[in-house]
């Protein structure tokens, strides 16, 4: 690999130097210009010193009390120099800003305090991707579906719609982050491998590895399996936004099982999608639920892409579908029918309703699939890249 050359920018000097010391000690890097300015505009000087540099790379340092100018810049940057590669370093401890340097146009997002081990794993992982291949990939729309309470029917919703999406569209993934994953079982596969294995090895993720962990259905659905037993040490927030960064640009669609699960994990992957699903009942207590659970997903933004979605939906006399979404204060999306025999025998059998065809609750997963992909004419134009590729 040839020696990459870096430019730093980073307003503290005392990171400045740090960045420095480990890019060098990287022995594949060199640091070729080092900045306490962010360009916020085009004409601003240094960015025509940057330029000048004809750098591979620029680390642009976010300060975590005041993120806002470095995120400025690193758009800035994308939109200029869009041949240099952005890697921003920041902490691993605001969710937000991690979503929010990766849609400015960031390559990477290196953990603050970083090593040289971090930087060395981003130049190789950047040398090993050419840049006009990644221009290329499709990117995939992210589709997260979540409980309003425990047991309202997430999984019996992510496993229908990712085989909806797959019948209608082919290329699609489910991946299963519940505390403890049921999606396998309602599927009847019996997995090798689960997201665990392919975090445990995303130094080394490549779309072929990523396949190996995944479990395939008959229909050709690729499922990334969720943990057997409850998970004691959880992977970070940026382990996950890059497993997704690697998932998005090699299925066209990925639905999310998150069930349960409320942590900053579910908030980051809804943070990544383009709709979230909330299942909820149409009683009192479940669209309380729902109402607090999308504040809490939506604190951060995008509110509006949290949807309600009625679940054992049958018609109440004196309670209206715009009863629910007051209750609820948010838009319904899709109401799927009650019909607990044929659903729970579904899940015992691991034979899901989508394989059932022509069936009135097959009908409605047909219906939410097409629902939620009708303005998509090109997937790889409608959709955002969380790695912006450059
Ligand atoms: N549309 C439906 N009609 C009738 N029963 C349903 C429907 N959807 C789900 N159920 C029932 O609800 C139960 C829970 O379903 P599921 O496992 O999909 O829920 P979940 O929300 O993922 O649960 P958990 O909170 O454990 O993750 C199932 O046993 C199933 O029989
Ligand atoms: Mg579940």
């Amino acid at each position: 690999m040839s020696e990459t050359s870096v430019v730093i920018i980073a307003s503290d000097s005392e990171q400045r130097a740090v960045l420095q010391v480990l890019v060098d000690g990287t022995s594949v890097a060199r640091v070729v210009h080092s900045s306490a300015t962010f360009p916020l505009e085009a004409a601003d000087p240094t960015l025509q010193r940057i330029q000048s540099t004809n750098a591979d790379v620029i680390l642009v340092d976010i300060p975590a009390a005041n993120p806002t100018l470095a995120l400025r810049s690193i758009e800035l940057l994308q939109a200029e120099l869009p041949d240099i590669a952005v890697f921003a370093v920041g902490t691993m401890s605001q969710p937000q800003i991690i979503v929010n340097a990766m849609r400015s146009g960031a390559r990477e997002f290196i953990e603050r305090p970083s090593t040289t081990t971090d930087l060395l794993e981003a130049f190789i992982r950047l040398s090993a991707s050419p840049r006009k291949v990644q221009r290329e990939e499709v990117r995939g729309k992210v589709f997260t579906v979540v409980n309003a309470k425990g047991g309202s029917g997430a999984t019996t919703v992510a496993v229908n719609l990712a085989l909806a999406l797959q019948s209608a569209h082919g290329d699609t993934a489910l991946v299963d982050i519940a505390p403890l994953g049921h999606s396998a079982l309602h599927m009847n596969l019996k997995p090798l491998f689960s997201v665990a294995d392919a975090i445990r090895n995303l130094h080394r993720l490549d779309h072929s590895l990523l396949e190996s962990f995944m479990t395939r259905h008959e229909g050709g659905l690729q499922v990334l399996a969720g943990p057997n037993t409850p998970v004691l040490v959880e992977p970070s927030t940026s382990e996950f936004a890059r497993l997704f960064d690697m998932l998005v640009s090699h299925f066209r669609y990925v639905v999310v099982d998150a069930s349960t699960r409320m942590d900053a994990t579910t908030r980051l992957v809804s943070n990544l999608s383009a709709t979230v699903l909330l299942v909820a009942h149409a009683d009192v207590a479940s669209l309380w639920s729902a109402a607090r659970i999308q504040q809490y997903l939506g604190d951060a933004g995008g509110r509006e892409k949290v949807r309600l979605l009625l679940n054992r939906f049958r018609k109440i006399p004196g309670f209206t579908e715009a009863d629910a979404e007051t209750a609820a204060g948010m838009k319904l999306l899709w109401k799927i029918p009650n019909q607990y025999f044929a659903v729970s025998t579904a899940i015992d059998r691991g034979v899901p309703l989508m394989q059932q065809n022509h069936t009135e609750i097959a009908r409605a997963f047909i219906g939410l699939a097409g629902r939620l992909t009708e303005n998509d004419v090109d997937v790889k134009r409608t959709t955002w890249s969380l790695f912006k590729t450059v």
